[in-house]
């Protein structure tokens, strides 16, 4: 049956499957993943040549509209973004009001949220114009957000962005310029973190991803459907890994360092320990982009000349895993958020930040995802249930309760 048919079959039979493992929720045409062959293509083209040869921007706009951008609809995109990276003044207000430990998480989602107050007309998009401009909208603003989230609890001064620089650049910038106003680019670390953005661009009906469809399924807004997206991404069994990956190392160098004790915890069946940062409920041989980020981790460590315990650790359970018969019989590789974690310890992200960062880098997917949701005018996401609760019953008179 084709799909047009099934949108119009609301009496079929109900079927039930815990953490939708076995349903495909809608047809895309953005991300291709095959967990065994390790494969992952964003718009057909390979991971691996996008990491190597693209910027985020280009991978963002590909993403989005389907196509790399020449170098006219790139320069017009950016601009357009830059024209767009001005937050509401009314907006810094918000920010103070956060008490200063808040969860950068929940200091994002609020303020994604709080935009719509000041950009009401990105809400009603029903045509492609209106799309592009919220958009570019979110685009432009949401690295300011981010930043402000980390200044905020870094006890720094809210800044505006420099428009002379690249995308990833002026994020740094954001993130780094001291109260003086100082910032040293170095071109390593703007490398890495736009390798890292793009590993985390898209994948595919992810939880995030898939809330973000459905609640732009009712219509709501795109800068209500990412809201709910970084909530749904806040969580540790999603984009919180990483942020657990760097808390696990910490643990293990605070009990001494000794990683053959916890590979031998991690393997004991009566421990609920397991080594954070490795295994994949998709990728079962290994993860294609811990691969190219494992690459990008070396290069950052070597060019900073980092000197941290924390990551010999990890250093220490990479090899310890990679020869152990436990782990490789059930092919338990490092992850991407065992990598990304690093390298943001590495650049001084603190690690609350982590999961911030990756909500940086999944934008563009998100935005892809909802456009495409929106464009081909799919239906209100509503799932069915099989109900297990009482069947009728006479109302209880509260004396008699
Ligand atoms: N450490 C030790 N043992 C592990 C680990 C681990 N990290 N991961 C899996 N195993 C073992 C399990 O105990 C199980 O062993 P058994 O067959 O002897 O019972 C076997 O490997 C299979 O594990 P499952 O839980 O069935 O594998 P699943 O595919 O459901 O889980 C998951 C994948 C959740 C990623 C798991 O590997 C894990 O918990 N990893 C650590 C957390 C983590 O890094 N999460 C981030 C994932 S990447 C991302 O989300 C972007």
């Amino acid at each position: 049956i084709d799909i047009k048919t099934l949108r119009g079959v609301t009496k079929g039979v109900t079927t039930i499957d815990p953490g939708y493992k076995n349903t495909g929720s809608c047809e895309s045409a953005i991300t291709f993943l095959n967990g065994e062959e390790g494969i992952l293509r964003y718009r057909g083209y390979s991971i691996e040549e996008l990491a190597e040869k693209a910027d985020f921007l280009e991978v963002a706009y590909l993403l989005i509209f389907g196509e790399l951008p020449n170098t006219d609809q790139l320069e017009k995109f950016h601009a357009d973004i830059k024209k767009n990276s001005h937050v509401d003044e009314d907006v810094k207000k918000i920010v103070d009001g956060f008490p200063k430990s808040a969860h950068p998480m929940g200091v994002l989602s609020s303020l994604t949220s709080a935009l719509i107050a000041f950009n009401p007309s990105s809400v009603n998009v029903d045509s492609e114009e209106e799309m592009y401009n919220a958009i570019v909208r979110i685009l432009g603003k949401f690295p300011v957000l981010t930043a402000w989230a980390h200044r905020k609890r870094a006890g720094l001064p809210l800044e505006y962005g420099d428009d002379s620089l690249g995308y990833v650049e002026n994020f740094l910038k954001m993130m780094f310029k001291s109260p003086s106003g100082e910032y040293v680019s170095n071109p390593v670390i703007t490398e890495a973190m736009d390798k890292l953005l793009i590993l985390h661009a898209d994948h595919e009906q992810n939880c995030s991803t898939s809330t973000v469809r459905i609640v732009g399924s009712s219509h709501a807004g795109l800068f209500a459907s990412i809201s709910a997206g970084i909530s749904a991404l806040w969580g540790p069994l999603h984009g919180g890994a990483n942020q657990a990956v760097i808390e696990m190392l910490e643990g293990i160098k605070e009990d001494g360092g000794d990683t053959k004790k916890y590979m031998a915890k991690a393997k004991d069946k009566s421990d609920p320990f397991r080594l954070m940062g490795f295994g994949h409920r998709v990728y079962k041989n290994f993860d294609p982009r811990a691969r190219i980020i494992k690459k990008a981790a070396d290069e950052v460590l070597n060019d900073l000349g980092v000197d941290d315990p924390v990551l010999d650790i990890a250093k220490g359970l990479e090899k310890e895993a990679l020869e152990d018969q436990y782990f490789v019989d059930r092919k338990l590789y490092p992850n991407v958020d065992f990598y990304s974690g690093i390298i943001y310890r590495s650049l001084g992200i603190p690690v609350e930040m982590f999961t911030a960062m990756f909500a940086l880098g999944r934008l563009p997917g998100w935005i892809a995802q909802w456009r495409e949701m929106r464009l081909r005018k799919e239906p209100i996401g509503r799932p069915r249930q099989i109900y297990i609760g009482e069947t009728h019953r006479p109302f209880k008179d509260i004396e008699y309760r």
